[in-house]
């Protein structure tokens, strides 16, 4: 015989799906920022806390109380009652009448041939009807009627006495513990005394996160941390903020190391460059001798790009600088009669950057485009916090294969057709960098107009 195992696997995987979907839910739901978040980690464990204390604790002590005050109320009333039917003369009535207001607070009258009231639709929900009743039939047993409901702050209660009716006028506070509302109220006062506290606590632990969330993010855009960051806050946040401090100056270090080596490299190799070219002017003007001097003119070129970008660009001031002028000036010095569109939105654009080495950037990917194709277009805009610059031409372009190789230093697409134009391979290198330093980067793509599409981006 075999046994059939039913399939739960669908079962479960719903669960997860559900779950999931749920999660997800709460998690769009719930607030981003920390600050948020931490006070409702305060919070919900207080309100649920309050919560259950008013509905467990207060409630129970309300109900408790006001069956109290009922039964006593009725066990008074029980008692005028038993009095008034062992004395029924006038006399002994209005004496009664009397006592009950002085001693037990109470209005009573009795009423000769009088009939009750017709029975009223009792309230939905009110603990003090339903007491009240319950003590009066459990200790009295006759025909009643109770009006608990008008707003006055009386408790009306009537009694059949066999031909009679016994009225009475209860004090609603005799019978009803009334007064829970200033619990409530000095618990919701502690507790926003207990929330400003904590909004301002957590204001002074969360500020050094933010700070050193702030520090960061300028560092990876390349920019001075603020002047007087310094390790704050909590341990932990203390000791994250050490490490970035540390960290920060390691690279530091490493960046200042890597530029002075370069700058040591070239300027000792332009020294025998130079030399190379004094003793080749001395030869006889030849064919191979003029290729040579080509060769060392290009090696030249090539050192004081290198030169250039490792002493100048790194150290740069970051200043304030307007996108639509640094692409006009790109413009204006290319040099050229081929056609170069350049489209800046209406408004400024004036964001904060190392204006010589991004121009630089953008020169670099304009020539480039000057140089294999006639027709240009340089435009810029903001897109999501970031500064985009886009580069395209109508060239040849650059096969996708090819596109992240032409980064590398002195790598260039084909060599036959760039021999002796004096380029060097290091243009796209250098924009990455500066784009890079600026926490941006550059993308090579398919421009509508046929040819390369460069798009430079950095967030400000
Ligand atoms: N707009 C473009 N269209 C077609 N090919 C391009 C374009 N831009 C660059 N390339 C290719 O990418 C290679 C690398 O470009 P890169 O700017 O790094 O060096 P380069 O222009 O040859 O030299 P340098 O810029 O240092 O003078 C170029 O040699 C070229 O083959
Ligand atoms: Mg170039």
């Amino acid at each position: 015989m075999t046994l059939a195992v039913p399939d739960i696997r669908p079962v479960f995987s719903g669960f997860r799906a559900l779950y999931g979907k749920i999660s997800t839910a709460i998690r769009d739901q719930m607030p981003k920022g920390l600050y948020a978040r931490a006070l409702i980690i305060i919070i919900a464990p207080m309100v649920l806390l309050q919560s259950v204390l008013t509905f467990v604790f207060l409630e129970r002590h309300w109900e408790t109380v006001t069956k109290r005050l009922s039964t006593a109320t009725v066990q008074n009333i029980s008692m005028l009652m038993a009095l008034h039917q062992a004395y029924p003369s006038e006399a002994d009535t209005s004496a009664l009448v009397k006592m009950a207001s002085e001693t037990y607070g109470l209005r009573i009258k009795f009423i000769e041939d009088d009939e009750l009231p017709q029975v009223r639709s009792r309230p939905f929900f009110d603990l003090l009807d339903r007491m009240l009743s319950d003590e009066i039939t459990r200790q009295i047993g006759r025909p009643f009627w109770i009006d608990t409901v008008g707003a006055s702050n009386f408790v009306d209660i009537r009694i059949k006495l066999g031909d009679s009716v016994m009225h009475v006028l209860a004090r609603r506070s005799q019978t009803y513990a009334s007064n829970s509302h200033i619990f409530l109220l000095w618990m919701l006062a502690t507790s926003l005394v207990l929330l400003t506290v904590a909004i301002l606590f957590l204001r002074n632990q969360i500020k050094p996160i933010l700070r050193l969330a702030e520090a960061a993010e300028r560092l990876g855009k390349g920019r001075p941390p603020p002047p007087d960051f310094r390790p704050r806050g909590a341990r932990e946040v203390r000791q994250a903020a050490q490490a970035f401090i540390e960290m920060r100056d390691r690279i530091e270090r490493h960046v200042e190391q890597r530029t002075t080596m370069l700058a040591g490299v070239s300027h000792d190799l332009r020294t025998v460059l130079t030399r190379f070219k004094l003793q080749l002017a001395m030869f006889e003007d030849a064919p191979e001798v003029e290729e040579l001097r080509n060769d060392v003119d290009e090696m030249q070129a090539m050192l004081e790009d290198y030169m250039a970008f490792a002493k100048g660009d790194s150290g740069e001031e970051i200043v304030r600088a307007d996108v639509g002028e640094i692409l006009a000036e790109v413009r204006d010095q290319a040099h050229t009669a081929k056609d170069i569109r350049v489209a800046v939105g209406d408004e400024p654009l004036v964001v904060p950057l190392r204006r010589h080495a991004f121009k630089r950037a953008v020169a670099n990917l304009v020539n480039n485009a000057i140089r294999f194709a006639d027709h240009v277009s340089v435009s810029a805009g903001r897109e999501d916090g970031s500064l985009v610059v886009e580069v395209e031409d109508d060239g040849p372009g650059i096969p996708e294969a090819e596109r992240e190789h032409v980064f590398r230093p002195f790598y260039r697409l084909d060599d036959a057709r760039n021999q002796g134009t004096g380029s060097t391979g290091l243009g796209l290198a250098i924009a990455r960098d500066i784009a890079r330093i600026h926490g941006g980067d550059i993308s090579l793509g398919q421009s509508q107009l046929g040819g390369l599409k460069a798009v430079l981006k950095v967030p400000v």
